[in-house]
């Protein structure tokens, strides 16, 4: 099903949904406002509802989706005790070798779930070959990881950890016997996990409680409360950006409320693009899955640079321009690509800074282990 051609089903949602509204949005055609009727009269500080947004707004809707304000898992059901537990391990450099890194080096929670590198820095200064991308609103995608390689962020939680570029622990056995050394841990897992009381300090539960803080992650932008029905939370440029966004053909990939995360696409669809990982192929063995990808959230985007899974592309409008000729083989102008950030600007979300500030966490204990270089 991923790796289907798909330049055929590009068209068909292009179509769909370009009959739609080819004319909202754009300044000159904001129609004047009707003449005062004896409704109008009343209340005077609300603004007559403007029908050229309203249909923007209907298109946008059927194509995109609010935000949810939850991202549960079934099999992770969400406890206070659970998130904040979840949150003292997303900042815990004691699960690394050197101690000098956790979770958040990397997905820095005050920085939109990203560190601003091209490839982060991990184990004694490694990098590995990909882009960190942010872990905020991740837990709404299909699947974790440039190319998908883990079902869910409770799956995706155990791998860097035990990552010999990343946080470089040598075994899962390790990482439990340092938790189990930190007294403070032992009641806080207990919590969490009641129904594992006999042992609760297992490398499963240390992944689902980070999943769960990770579920808590949204960022609600501005984008949403347009989509609720404030036509003033987005900018007439922004609303222009966002018919350019659509007419441009950007929505064959990246829609649904995340704006992208819900599929695999091949970069390169139309013209190929110079790269040298091979993506989903690298997993499946598959022809058909060389240069293919998830197709990234842009949600806060304008925050998350550089982009592309190698970080190589510095700048957001190039990533505009770059998307426009590989994958749907147009070349856009300036004026294109001015329109259609105004619009990725709009999806720069808020962060819930209480959520996602550093807990305290509880002290080493006597037979806690040292920082090791390997
Ligand atoms: C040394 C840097 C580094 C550290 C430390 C690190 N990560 Fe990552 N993270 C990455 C990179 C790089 C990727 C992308 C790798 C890929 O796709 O192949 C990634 C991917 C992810 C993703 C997938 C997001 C998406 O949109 O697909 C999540 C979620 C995530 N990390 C959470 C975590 C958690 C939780 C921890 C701590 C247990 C952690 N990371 C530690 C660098 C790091
Ligand atoms: C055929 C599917 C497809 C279409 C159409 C498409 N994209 Fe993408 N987009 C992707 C894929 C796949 C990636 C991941 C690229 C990579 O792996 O480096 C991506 C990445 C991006 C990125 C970088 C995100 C990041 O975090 O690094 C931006 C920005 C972007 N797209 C914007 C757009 C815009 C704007 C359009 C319309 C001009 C568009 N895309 C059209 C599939 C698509």
């Amino acid at each position: 099903m991923r790796s289907m051609n798909r330049i055929g089903s590009a068209r068909r949602v292009a179509l769909a949904f370009g009959s739609l509204c080819l004319a909202c949005g754009s300044a000159e055609q904001e129609p004047a406002p009707p003449p005062p009727g004896p409704e109008a009269a009343a209340p005077a500080a609300t603004p007559a509802p403007d029908p050229a947004v309203a249909a923007l707004r209907d298109q946008a809707r059927a194509i995109f989706g609010v935000l949810p304000s939850e991202a549960p898992n079934p099999n992770n059901p969400s406890t206070p005790q659970k998130v904040d537990l979840g949150r003292m391990l997303f900042y815990e450099n004691r699960i690394t070798l050197s101690q000098q890194l956790s979770c958040n080096s990397c997905h820095q929670l005050d920085n939109y779930g990203v560190d601003g590198e091209p490839t982060s820095p991990g184990h004694k200064g490694q990098r590995g070959d990909r882009n960190s991308p942010t872990v905020f609103n991740a837990a709404l995608h299909i699947a974790q990881f440039w190319d998908g390689r883990a079902a869910d962020v409770e799956e995706q939680a155990k791998g860097p950890v035990l990552n010999p570029v990343e946080m470089a622990m040598p075994a899962e056995a390790e990482v439990i016997l340092v938790l189990k050394s930190i007294p403070g841990y032992a009641p806080l897992f207990a919590a969490a996990f009641p129904d594992s009381a006999a042992d609760p300090i297992h490398f499963d539960n240390m992944a689902l409680a980070i999943g769960a803080f990770e579920r808590g992650l949204l960022t609600p932008a501005p984008f949403d409360a347009f989509l609720e029905g404030d036509d003033a939370a987005l900018s007439m440029e922004q609303r222009a950006g966002l018919t350019t966004f659509i007419q441009t053909g950007c929505i064959t990939c990246h829609n649904g409320a995340t704006i992208g995360g819900r599929m695999y696409q091949k970069l390169g669809l139309v013209e190929p693009y110079p790269t040298d990982d091979t993506g989903r192929e690298k997993l499946t063995g598959n022809e058909a899955d060389r240069f293919v990808f998830k197709v990234p959230s842009l949600r806060n985007v304008a925050k998350t640079g550089p982009w592309f899974h190698d970080g190589s592309v510095a700048s957001l409008d190039e990533a505009i321009q770059l998307m426009a000729k590989h994958q749907l083989g147009k070349t856009l102008t300036e004026a294109e690509v001015s329109s259609i950030r105004a619009f990725l600007d709009s999806l720069t979300g808020e962060v819930d800074a209480r959520y996602a500030a550093p807990p305290e966490l509880p002290p080493s204990g006597p037979e806690t282990p040292g920082p090791r270089e390997s």
